[in-house]
């Protein structure tokens, strides 16, 4: 790859996201699950979480499908062409296949046939926060000058739907963007962290091995493990990027969490002071779109006009590994 060491900066170039067209309400949800004998309602998942309503892809819309149609939302809105692309990452739990990598599937639909580098990254919830972490570090680093960063995520196809306590909390969904170097930030700090020791209290470990599914391949989660650790490392990875930036609480136009759900959205602000209007909030609408959910709720908020140009946003991702990070940017 060229060598641009005078570019030592990365920005959002550019936005997009997708939802599957079938919308799901929490009434939809409940009633399916009650003919089966489940009980679950409205008032219980809009009270526990905040969601009232997740999109789901049929089965012949795969990760790739929505990460295409966010792509080409986000090189529009940069006004870029995939020709000038250098860098594709896809942060994905719920890939089109075992390999190759969703980033070359997408890679091939968008028709771009220059030979830039592609690869997925897994790190569940935190996925989008990895990779754009990853993308500017290359972009930094003179090996990429446009990258395509996109969280992209089917998780209907994993969800066990006779386990009320979690296929009422996530959704299908796609968002982008793309990040390019430029002489100023942009991107401001990045913070990422994992611990291992966490890993079976949200994993789906089923795998394949000689044609057949090998243990178990529904999610499966300890709801109340993942809130109380998630609230703890959501405050301190902000207050780490943050410190790396030399930046204040005071200084955060925008925070767009993971959108898992709302109570851990309001325990971070209140940690953070910040009132709930400065939360980008979609979690209502989407559900857990797990590593589309920032990129997602990024796009909603930039394209209803409540994000402009020069505000600072805090992204924070939480998830299964345990993963965490944030970045802190000069949008
Ligand atoms: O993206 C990765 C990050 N994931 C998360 O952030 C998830 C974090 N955790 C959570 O969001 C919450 O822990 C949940 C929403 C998963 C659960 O909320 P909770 O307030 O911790 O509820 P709970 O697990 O303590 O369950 C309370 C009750 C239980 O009944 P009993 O034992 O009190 O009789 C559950 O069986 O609610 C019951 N319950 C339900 N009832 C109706 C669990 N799921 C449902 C349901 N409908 N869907």
């Amino acid at each position: 790859m060229m060598s641009h060491p005078e570019l030592r900066h990365s920005r959002i170039a550019g936005t997009g996201s997708a939802l599957p067209a079938r919308r799901v309400t929490n009434a939809d949800l409940a009633a399916e699950m009650a003919s089966r004998g489940i009980e679950t309602s409205d008032d219980w998942i809009v009270d526990r979480t905040g969601i009232r309503a997740r999109h789901f892809a049929p089965k012949e819309q795969a990760s790739s499908d929505l990460a295409v149609q966010a792509s080409q939302q986000a090189l529009e809105s940069a006004g870029l062409s995939g020709a000038q692309i250098d860098l594709i990452i896809v942060a994905t739990s719920t890939p089109d296949m075992i390999f190759p990598s969703t980033a070359t599937i997408v890679q091939r639909k968008l028709g771009i046939v220059h030979g830039c580098a592609a690869m997925d990254v897994q790190a569940v919830c935190s996925g989008f926060i990895y990779a754009l972490s990853i993308a500017d570090a290359m972009i930094r680093v003179g090996t990429a000058r446009n990258a395509l960063v996109i969280g992209s995520e089917v998780f209907s196809r994993i969800l066990n739907f006779d386990d009320r306590t979690t296929c009422v909390l996530f959704g299908d969904g796609a968002g982008a963007v793309v990040l390019s170097a430029s002489d100023s930030p942009g991107i401001l700090a990045t913070d990422l962290h994992a611990d291992g020791r966490h890993l079976d209290i949200l994993c789906t470990p089923g795998t394949v091995a000689g044609g057949t599914v090998l243990g178990d391949p529904f999610l499966k989660m300890d709801g109340q493990a993942v809130f109380k650790l998630a609230v703890g490392v959501l405050e301190s990875t902000a207050r780490t990027v943050l410190e790396k930036a030399g930046r204040s609480e005071a200084d955060i136009d925008w925070l767009i969490p993971h959108q898992a759900n709302i109570r851990i959205m309001q325990g971070t602000a209140r940690k953070l002071k910040l009132p709930m209007d400065k939360v980008i909030v979609t979690v209502d609408q989407h559900g857990n779109t797990s590593a589309a959910s920032i990129p997602l709720a990024l796009d909603v908020a930039v394209r209803s006009g409540r994000i402009r140009r020069g505000d600072t946003l805090l992204l924070e991702g939480v998830g299964g590994g345990f993963t965490w990070g944030s970045v802190l940017v000069d949008y």
